[in-house]
């Protein structure tokens, strides 16, 4: 049976991570893999979380099944966090929320939703976008296709290019776009650029995807909310699929969810039952124990306050980050070039370099990235700033140094 499989490449990000790994450089950085890292270069766990996950273990009293849906009091507090408590599409029950493996399941189950309620439908993806969207969405069967979104040039959003496309797409498609801190851009749409993007679905009657897995690293919990909540708004039906990985550190619990606004409460029934078959073919139900947590903090304000002063943490980092990295290359080159990494959102932006640059700051200077220059701003320490600034400068003149002048102060 297995006789003509042949061996793949391995993944680019777990390549990376291998290489990282094996590297025995100290001044090694990683700037490849998704996940927020502390001033020590740890991935937490959150305060809020241990104490969820103690008193969740302390009321446990079975380990049977949950549900397709999963949790109800995690669905409830999903809708509340994404959509907010009064949204009109919940007070006329259209919108409908089922947990999901992490916002990867939420993406799949939303892929094989739609395969099922339109099949010729395409669904348009944005340039650049997150790797495994392609694997996600197009291993349901959907046909793929790509919008321009990020001028790479002027290293900023493109919105004209993006609306200039979906002005040629068929009635019926689908366009999935990134809520909040495009990965791997940084580049978000403004308000008034979510309502010509909204104008454009509307005229053009495409379905939004909206993929919200970076809620609260932006600007804060509602902010970042604001765009799903006015396209869920204007137009009757959407998808909205979410994860609680990053803002909640919960990556390895797979938390996430999917939710589906639709046109009235009937088609909302009808359209619910569809998704619970979909979940039951794949995965039968979601694992429970990290919505179990997500759930305990949702529901209590003191541990909710927490989470928000942890995630305003978090993203104090990034952005603190951000900033020096700006500012060391300011210093290093003595131009501004690199000034947009300083006002980009989110965990990511793209340096903006080509492939022989991003190989030799790993080979030369052992700062690791993904090939399309993709950093991880939360890979950055104080202590290394300074050091990753001018081995930037460095690769992106090979002739005259192979190194960086100065070696990294390290904490
Ligand atoms: C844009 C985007 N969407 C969705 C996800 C899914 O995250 P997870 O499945 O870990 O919840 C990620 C994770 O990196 C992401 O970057």
């Amino acid at each position: 049976m297995f006789e003509h499989l042949d061996r793949l490449d391995p993944d680019a990000i777990l390549g990376l991570m291998a290489q990282y790994r094996a590297d025995p450089d100290p001044r090694k950085v990683d700037l490849g893999v998704g996940v927020f890292r502390d001033s020590n270069g740890n991935t937490p766990i959150l305060d809020c979380v241990r104490r969820a996950e103690a008193k969740v273990l302390a009321a446990q009293t079975t380990k049977s099944y949950v549900s397709a849906a999963g949790r109800e009091e995690f669905n409830q507090g999903v809708l509340d966090l994404v959509l907010g408590h009064s949204h009109r599409a919940r007070l006329e029950r259209r919108a409908r929320t089922v947990q999901a493996p992490g916002g990867c399941g939420a993406l799949r189950v939303g892929a094989e939703l739609i395969r099922i309620a339109a099949p010729t439908a395409t669904v348009h993806v944005s340039t650049p976008t997150w790797g495994n969207h392609i694997p996600l969405l197009g291993g349901s069967g959907l046909r793929l296709a790509r919008y321009p979104y990020y001028d790479a040039a002027a290293h900023r959003l493109d919105v004209g290019a993006m609306l200039d496309h979906l002005d040629q797409a068929a009635a019926g498609d689908v366009v999935l776009v990134h809520a909040c801190c495009h990965n791997p851009t940084g580049a978000d749409l403004t308000r008034a650029d979510w309502e010509a993007v909204i104008d454009r679905l509307e005229r053009r009657r495409l379905v939004p995807f909206l993929d919200l897995a970076y809620q609260g690293f932006g600007e804060d919990l509602e902010a970042d909310a604001a765009g799903v909540r006015r396209v869920a708004e204007r137009l009757p039906e959407v998808l909205i699929a979410t994860s609680y990985s990053k803002n909640l550190g919960l990556y390895r619990e797979r938390v996430g969810a999917l939710i589906v606004v639709n046109e009235d409460e009937a088609r909302a029934t009808a359209v619910e039952t569809h998704i619970l078959q979909i979940a039951r073919s794949i995965y039968s139900m979601p694992p429970d124990h990290g919505a179990a947590i997500a759930a305990t903090i949702f529901a209590d304000p003191e541990l909710r306050a927490s989470w928000q002063d942890e995630l305003a943490l978090m993203r104090g980092r990034i952005q603190g980050m951000r900033f020096l990295l700006a500012r060391h290359l300011r210093d290093v080159t003595g131009h501004d070039a690199f000034d947009f990494i300083q006002h980009q959102r989110g965990m990511f932006s793209l340096l903006g370099v080509g492939k022989p640059v991003v190989e030799r700051l790993r080979d030369a200077h052992h700062i690791y990235m993904t090939q399309d220059s993709r950093m991880n701003l939360a890979g950055i320490m104080e202590g290394n700033v300074r050091y990753v600034a001018e081995s930037i400068v460095a690769a992106n003149r090979p002739s005259q140094a192979a190194a960086p002048r100065h070696r990294a102060e390290r904490s």
